[in-house]
């Protein structure tokens, strides 16, 4: 019967007039008109005293979401204690107990919560329709489903018995608790960080980003619905280093699994290297981290998948996937083509407030990033490295960070806007002679230290695959006529090599193997 549970959710279109669409419209009202106060949870505490940070909406900045603190880090402390209290009970309940919890997490994700988490990761998040109900909605329900079920395979294989001994392999828990540090730009990660551990009967402490506090709690509302026994997962929204040193510095620390910036993954490691003499058991570190994810096209490619492709990977969600598009290698050959299609595109896209139904991209996620992205243009538009913006190149942020999804070209292949993450709707592109189109493929991987996302677009299957087998060391996920974005729980398990992070593969078979610290018996007769 679980296994049924292995099929993806199906996306919902919130067609205009459509019951969906109106129950969708009504949630977006509801948070639109009432602030929310988000408690800290530890144990069966639920604080809400001294509510001052906030958390705004990215497209109408003045506008506030939700109020929330920051755990002190004696909060934290108890948490922890919390959680090492409730660990031993949770980690001996048979696992199909578990994964019940986490099925029914699905339905209620599917079904009343459904619109929440759209509206929440809409409003607080800046996503438009399609991008919140492919993340909110059904990667998350994929996430809760997929696990438990691969979970329960796991647990099928049994190591080989003789006629002198009886072997059993028990995938325990891990012993002490696991600290899931969330970003804010996808709410099923938020959900799966924490609970994936749970899962495999670990505890969580769950620090959900700053901008993603909303639907991260109602994440947590549900799974405590769905039957999520007290002080298993505790929320803690919290300050980055105060977080970072509280659970570093336990000698519990099992696990950490983060998704984030490289150098909080970097400053991560250090401080779990600082106390390692403190430590019960070697903690397990998982990161997903930053990518400067690339689309090589060569001169067979097929012009209108290209820019279809480009613009989609490279501008939805205003580049703020990790695996968004944010430079590409172009022969010069087709290169005018594609451009007149991407601007074709361009035309038609519309960036504005999200609660507008018909937006392609919105706001950037807050002040920080709209800086950032706001250099890079900036950088380019001094002309620097041979740069043009071709697209695009306008920011305005009196009523909301929005940036309009931009094209840059550079002639020097070194040029820092080819190198370096941006995590905005900007993408370079570099124009290669079609005469060095495999010198060009050759520089793709050490052009930048990450490794998370790419994809090559050729006719020429040739080509195609000595490109796969040269970008091999390159990515982790590699997309073969495809945009480098929208990796689906269960078809393509997804994680960054190099220094996008340690590539365990959300969504994939082997995730919850992390978790465990697996027993093997052997009873002789
Ligand atoms: N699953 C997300 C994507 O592939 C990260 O875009």
């Amino acid at each position: 019967d679980f296994l049924k549970q292995k099929t993806n959710e199906p996306i919902l279109e919130y067609r205009k007039g459509s019951r969906e669409r109106q129950d969708l419209e009504a949630a977006l009202d509801y948070y639109s008109k009432n602030i929310t106060d988000v408690p800290l949870r530890i144990g069966n505490q639920k604080i809400t005293n001294n509510l001052e940070r906030k958390q705004v909406i990215p497209s109408d900045h003045r506008s506030t979401l939700a109020r929330y603190t920051y755990a002190t880090g004696e909060q934290i402390q108890e948490a922890i204690n919390v959680a090492l209290e409730a660990r031993s009970a949770w980690e001996k309940k048979p696992l199909v107990e578990r994964a019940e919890i986490l099925l029914r997490a699905a339905d209620l994700a599917g079904g009343k919560y459904r619109m929440k988490l759209n509206a929440s990761t809409m409003l607080g998040q800046g996503k438009n329709i399609v991008q919140a109900e492919i993340d909110a909605a059904c990667e998350l329900i994929d996430f809760f489903r997929f696990n438990a079920v691969f979970a329960l395979e796991l647990e099928t294989y049994s190591p080989i018995s003789t006629k002198i001994s009886t072997n059993s392999l028990q995938y325990r828990g891990m012993e002490g608790f696991v600290a899931a540090i969330a970003p804010f730009n996808f709410t099923a990660i938020g959900g799966n960080l924490p609970t994936a551990p749970a899962l495999m009967g670990n505890v969580s402490l769950w620090k959900p980003s700053d901008t993603a506090v909303l639907s991260n709690y109602i994440i947590y509302e549900l799974l405590e619905e769905a039957g999520m026994p007290d002080g298993i997962l505790s929320f803690l929204p919290s300050d980055g280093p105060v977080f970072g040193n509280t659970i570093t510095q336990s000698a519990h620390l099992s696990a950490v699994n983060f998704t984030g910036s490289v150098p909080t993954f970097k400053t991560i490691w250090k401080n779990v290297a600082d106390n390692l003499d403190k430590y019960v058991t070697f903690p397990k570190l998982i990161g997903e981290c930053g990518g400067k994810n690339f689309h090589f096209v060569h001169p067979s490619a097929h012009i209108e998948s290209v820019a279809a492709g480009t613009a989609r990977s490279a501008w939805e969600y205003s580049g703020q996937k990790c695996s968004a598009c944010s430079r590409v290698y172009a022969p010069k050959s087709i290169w005018p083509k594609i451009l007149e299609k991407i601007s074709e595109i361009h035309k038609q896209i519309k960036l504005g407030d999200v609660r507008d139904g018909s937006i392609f991209l919105s706001a950037v996620i807050d002040d920080k990033a709209f800086e950032r992205i706001r250099g890079y243009i900036d950088y380019a538009r001094t002309g620097a490295d041979g740069a043009k913006i071709v697209l695009g190149g306008e920011y305005d942020d009196s009523t909301g960070y929005f940036i309009q999804p931009t094209l840059i070209t550079v002639t020097d292949p070194k040029s820092k806007l080819l190198r370096e993450e941006m995590f905005g709707p900007v993408v370079t592109v570099f124009v290669y002679d079609d005469k060095d189109v495999d010198q060009v493929l050759n520089s793709v991987k050490d052009a930048t230290p990450f490794g998370l996302t790419g994809a090559v677009f050729s006719e020429d299957k040739e080509f195609l695959y000595r490109a796969r087998d040269t970008l091999r060391d390159a990515v982790g996920n590699m997309y073969l006529n495809d945009k480098s974005t929208g990796s689906i729980v269960g078809q393509q398990p997804f994680g960054g090599s190099r220094m996008s992070g340690t590539n365990d593969k959300a969504g994939g078979p082997h995730y919850g193997l992390r978790w465990a610290s697996p027993l093997t018996i052997k009873e002789t007769s």
